[in-house]
């Protein structure tokens, strides 16, 4: 049996396979891999594109999905090993897992982080104690990084440059940039596309407005070693105009500062002096004609201008789309596994 945790644990062989499969099925959406098995869909945290993606992608293989959310009475979990369960937690992971293992094929699971202790939610707790308990695969759908967007974004890629005639990922110049939000928000999809970047062979640029915002050094390290094992490189930058100049694909997404989890109030006067990372017409101008996407939900004109969000070189509907492809494929993988 085998987990979809991380893309860090699958070779590039194996993403390449999901994605062909994930390929054919956007051709012939309707097949019947999956019937008769049913996934357990576990949303600790709101969603749109990844809950209807999941629900309709394994109707769409004959199998059958249920969704449990806190909101939708599920009773409240503990996560931690040997807690004395005294507090709001009626129900420990370990039967949870157990016992839905025993209705369902798939557990998917959503689990943000807290933002209180990053030294805590950097343990990925939730998916953890999932896959440890679970007696059949888990997939996650988002907890400190968010693979099923990985493969989603890199099938966009890969499949919009070759229309394009310049096609594959290898020596590409692949920009990750923050970008404003007035939140601090969750670093896994960002943690996400510059694991998936360094995969696939690009030279990675890291934008951010301080050394603060530098990724967690689990994911720089993964990154930096897969940019090398590749013969390419990763850059951390601040300057704006170096990061853009010559991208071929430029990635926008927001995230908080790690240095200050729990304790915001200081970042906030830090990414409101930062408005000016906005992705705009101006900076995609220095580009080598990039493409630019975004994971979605995004707000525009604050990360994105609507200018360069509804041009041609935007592909986030491609990879929005993708998210329903990639994750069949991904379901059937982990249950041929
Ligand atoms: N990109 C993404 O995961 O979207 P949702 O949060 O809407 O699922």
């Amino acid at each position: 049996m085998r987990h979809f945790l991380n893309t860090a644990d699958w070779t590039r062989a194996e993403l390449d396979a999901m994605l062909a499969d994930a390929r054919a099925m956007k051709k012939s959406p309707i097949g019947d891999a999956l019937k008769g098995k049913s996934i357990a869909l576990l949303f600790l945290n709101n969603s749109l594109r990844t809950r209807t993606s999941f629900d309709i992608g394994v109707r769409q293989l004959g199998g059958h999905a249920v969704v449990l959310s806190p909101s939708g009475g599920m009773w409240p979990l503990e996560f931690e090993d040997g807690a004395v369960m005294d507090g709001e937690a009626e129900e420990h992971v370990k039967e949870a897992a157990a016992v839905l293992s025993r209705y369902a094929d798939i557990i998917g699971v959503r689990a943000f982080p807290k933002f209180a202790d990053w030294n805590e939610d950097r343990k990925d707790k939730v998916l953890n104690a999932f896959a440890r308990y679970s007696a059949v695969p888990v997939i996650n759908m988002e907890t400190i990084t968010h693979p099923c967007q990985e493969l989603a974004h890199i099938m966009a890629v890969e499949d919009q440059l070759a229309l394009e005639g310049r096609p594959g990922t290898d020596g590409k110049k692949f920009l990750l940039t923050w970008t404003y939000h007035p939140k601090p928000l969750n670093t896994a999809v960002a943690n996400s596309a510059l694991m998936i970047a360094a995969k696939y062979g690009m030279d990675v640029t890291l934008l951010c407005p301080t050394p603060d915002y530098v990724l967690d050094e689990r994911y720089m390290t993964q990154a930096q070693k897969d940019c090398a094992a590749n013969g390419r490189t990763l850059t951390v930058t601040h300057d704006i105009e170096a990061a853009y100049r010559g991208a071929e694909i430029v990635y926008a997404k927001s995230w908080g500062a790690l240095p200050y989890f729990g304790n915001w109030a200081p970042e906030k006067p830090i990414r409101d002096a930062h408005r000016h990372f906005i992705v705009d017409e101006e900076k995609m101008a220095l580009t080598n004609a990039a493409l630019v996407s975004h994971c979605l939900p995004m707000r525009r004109n604050v990360k994105m201008t609507d200018a360069v969000f509804d041009s041609a070189a935007c592909i986030a509907y491609e990879e929005a789309e993708n998210r329903l492809h990639v994750q069949k494929a991904v379901m059937r993988a982990v249950v041929r596994n």
